[in-house]
C-alpha cells in the first residue's frame, strides 16, 4: 500500500541497480546463463524512483518492461555489466547489485557455430568472471554505499555474513532460495538485511511490496553513513 511507503527518502540520490541474469557466449548462437527473472531488481528500481532517486538500471536480458523514469542500460555479459556499472560511478550514491551474474564464462568464444563432433563427452573450459559488486565496493575514491544480495540454499545468514565481509559491502540482502515459494523466478520473496552491526528480517511479501520496504530500510541505514 502506497501509504506505508515513505516518499522522498532518496530525494536527490543517484542509485545504480544491476538486475537479471548475464549471458556468456559460447559461439554466435549459444550461451551460458541462469533463470533469474530480474523481478527483484526491477521492483527495486521502481521503489527507488518513487522514493525520489534518479536510477540507472543495468539489466541483463529479461522479459520485463523497465520503468520509464529509469535510465536503462541493456547488457548481456558480466564484462559488459561491469563496464556499465563503472560508467559514471563517481556520481553514484547507492549501488544495489540484484543481478544474478554468471560466475564463469567460456575461455574461448567460437567465431562460428560449434559443430557436433564424434565424441560423446564434450568439455568446456570456463574462466571466472569479474565480481561487479566487489569491484564497486573496493573503489578507493567516491565509493558508493554498496549493497549485495546473497541467494543461499543453506546456512543463509552465515554465508551472507561471509559474503558481506569478503566483498567489502555495506549491506547484504540474504534470501533462502531453497524455499520454492520465494526467490529466483517467484513473485514473492522474504529477506534478511545483514550489515556489520544489524540484522533486519522482512517476512514473505510480493517483490513489489518487499522492494518498497527494502528501499525504506536501505535509506535509513545509508543516512547513518551519509554526512
Ligand atoms: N555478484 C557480482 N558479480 C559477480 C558475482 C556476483 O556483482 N561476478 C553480486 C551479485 O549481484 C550479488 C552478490 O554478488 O549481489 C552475491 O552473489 P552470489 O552469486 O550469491 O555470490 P558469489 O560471490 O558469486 O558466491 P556463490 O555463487 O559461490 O555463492
Ligand atoms: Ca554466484
Amino acid at each position: 500500500a502506497a501509504e506505508q511507503f515513505e516518499h522522498g527518502v532518496l530525494n536527490g540520490k543517484r542509485v545504480f541497480i544491476t538486475a537479471g541474469p548475464t549471458r556468456e557466449a559460447l559461439d554466435p548462437v549459444r550461451y551460458i546463463s541462469n533463470h533469474s527473472s530480474g523481478k527483484m531488481g526491477y521492483a527495486l528500481a521502481e521503489a527507488a524512483l518513487d522514493a525520489g532517486a534518479s536510477v540507472k538500471l543495468i539489466s541483463g536480458p529479461v522479459t520485463l518492461t523497465p520503468p520509464a523514469r529509469a535510465e536503462c542500460v541493456a547488457v548481456e555479459s558480466a564484462e559488459q555489466m561491469l563496464a556499465a556499472a563503472l560508467d559514471g560511478i563517481d556520481c553514484c550514491d547507492l549501488f544495489i547489485a540484484a543481478a544474478a551474474v554468471a560466475d564463469y564464462r567460456p575461455v574461448d568464444v567460437a567465431e562460428h557455430k560449434i559443430k557436433k563432433g564424434s565424441e560423446e563427452i564434450m568439455e568446456l573450459r570456463l574462466v571466472k568472471n569479474p565480481d561487479i559488486v566487489a569491484t564497486v565496493a573496493g573503489l578507493a575514491e567516491m565509493r558508493p554505499y554498496t549493497i549485495g544480495f546473497a541467494a543461499e540454499t543453506r546456512d543463509v545468514i552465515d554465508y551472507a555474513r561471509s559474503k558481506l565481509a569478503r566483498k567489502g559491502l555495506d549491506l547484504i540482502i540474504a534470501n533462502d532460495v531453497s524455499n520454492p515459494d520465494i526467490g529466483f523466478n517467484s513473485d514473492d520473496n522474504a529477506v534478511t538485511l545483514v550489515s556489520a552491526d544489524a540484522e533486519v528480517s522482512l517476512p514473505q511479501a510480493s517483490k513489489r511490496r518487499l522492494a518498497r520496504q527494502l528501499i525504506t530500510q536501505i535509506a535509513a541505514l545509508y543516512s547513518r553513513t551519509d554526512s
